[in-house]
């Protein structure tokens, strides 16, 4: 029996957690927490909002599902990590922001980190058992969102409910307009620095729009490996949840008879900044990822909130980039004031209609 605390219950992630929890008589929902929205009665332990570690040392979980969104699930990330409780991570931010400290907790508590991430599960899937010198390079695949193929033009006056429109994946609304500015590619190839330990020109990212190829490792001889799928985020929070067994899901197996064509693209990357922003943030190092993943969520939540323009996201980020100073974090107070750092510079500089 495990018992799992899922964190962000009424979210996408969270609810379609809570559906693998019910159909897996070995899994129990011993907690489950929101951020604001009442949840009484749906678990043993609840909490709303607040410092999540409270209810995570009332539970004492055996697996943590973090599916909050955005930096706030930090706390919970290192509770796991430093105590050795599996942690089955959709919430990428923390791990991105907190970077080497997440590492060094990870090195501490000595437990399992598996990502929910659909790429990062079909990597760790991919690479596992595989010692990283085998490995050539990592391919991180994109939809490319539902702005794939535009111009910069034609994003000047992009609304929030076409960004929210993405064309494969239904998710949350923050990582929907990620995924529409490919800040989320972005996000996702720090994550997987951190995650599998490969430099980053050895992680590549390619669009593939379907979403039927979630990643592929190259290896060394030549071989690559490939992990596909259709599009249904069931599949690999079921794998974090049941790992090693890999439980059964009720998503249909790939079907071939009607033919099934990949096709793969580069990113633009003239168009979709951000990816690149990204990727300089995280060859920067210290908190620079921090930085970047602060000044993101400003915009974002800035773009919902119709006060700032589509392409403003990118400039609001890159702006608030050339402004810190990125000094490695020593301690988790320090992560926390370059965080709120970069917010205050991306409120200060957002451009705002
Ligand atoms: N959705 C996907 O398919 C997908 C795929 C890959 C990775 N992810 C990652 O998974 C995470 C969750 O994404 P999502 O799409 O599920 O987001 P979402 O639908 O917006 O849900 C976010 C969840 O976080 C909770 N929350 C927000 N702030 C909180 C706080 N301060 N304390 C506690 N809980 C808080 C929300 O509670 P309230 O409802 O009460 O506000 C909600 O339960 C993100 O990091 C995202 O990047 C998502």
């Amino acid at each position: 029996m495990k018992r799992v605390a899922v964190l962000g219950v009424t979210g996408s992630i969270g609810r379609q957690a809570l559906e693998i929890v019910e159909s897996h008589p070995e899994l129990e929902l011993a907690a489950a927490a929101s951020g604001s929205q009442p949840i009484d009665g749906l678990a043993p332990l609840t909490q709303v909002g607040g410092d999540l570690t409270e209810l995570l040392d009332r539970t004492e979980p055996d697996v943590v599902l973090n599916a909050v969104v955005g930096f706030a699930g930090l706390p919970a990330t290192l509770w796991a990590l430093e105590r050795g409780v599996t942690l089955a991570l959709a919430n990428k931010e923390s791990l991105v922001a907190a970077g080497e400290l997440a590492l060094q907790a990870r090195e501490r508590g000595g437990g399992l980190l598996l990502p929910v991430d659909s790429e990062h599960s079909a990597a760790f899937q991919c690479l596992e058992g595989r010692s990283t010198e085998q490995v050539d390079s990592l391919v991180l695949t994109a939809s490319g969102g539902p702005f794939r193929g535009r111009t910069r033009d034609e994003l000047e006056d992009v609304t929030p409910d076409e960004a929210l429109a993405h064309p494969t994946w239904r998710m949350g609304p923050k990582i929907t307009v990620d995924s529409a500015s490919l800040a989320n590619k972005g996000l996702e190839l720090l994550e997987a620095h951190f995650l599998f330990g490969l430099p980053y020109e050895r992680i590549e990212v390619v669009l593939q729009p379907t979403s039927v190829v979630h990643a592929l490792v190259r290896f060394r001889d030549g071989a690559a490996l490939a992990h596909l799928g259709y599009p249904d985020m069931r599949v690999p929070i079921s794998f974090a949840l049941t790992y090693p067994e890999r439980a059964a899901t009720p998503i249909p197996p790939l079907d071939f008879s009607q033919g099934l064509v990949l096709e793969f693209e580069p990113p633009d990357l003239e168009t979709f900044p951000l990816l690149a922003v990204a990727r300089g943030a995280g060859e920067q190092g210290g908190t620079f990822p921090c930085a970047f993943n602060a000044a993101n969520e400003v915009a974002v939540a800035a773009f919902l909130g119709g006060k700032l323009p589509f392409l403003g996201i990118a400039a609001t980020v890159e702006d608030t980039l050339t402004e810190v100073d990125g000094a490695p974090a020593r301690d988790l107070a320090d992560l926390l004031e370059a965080d709120a750092e970069a917010r205050r510079l991306a409120e200060k500089g957002m451009k705002v209609a």
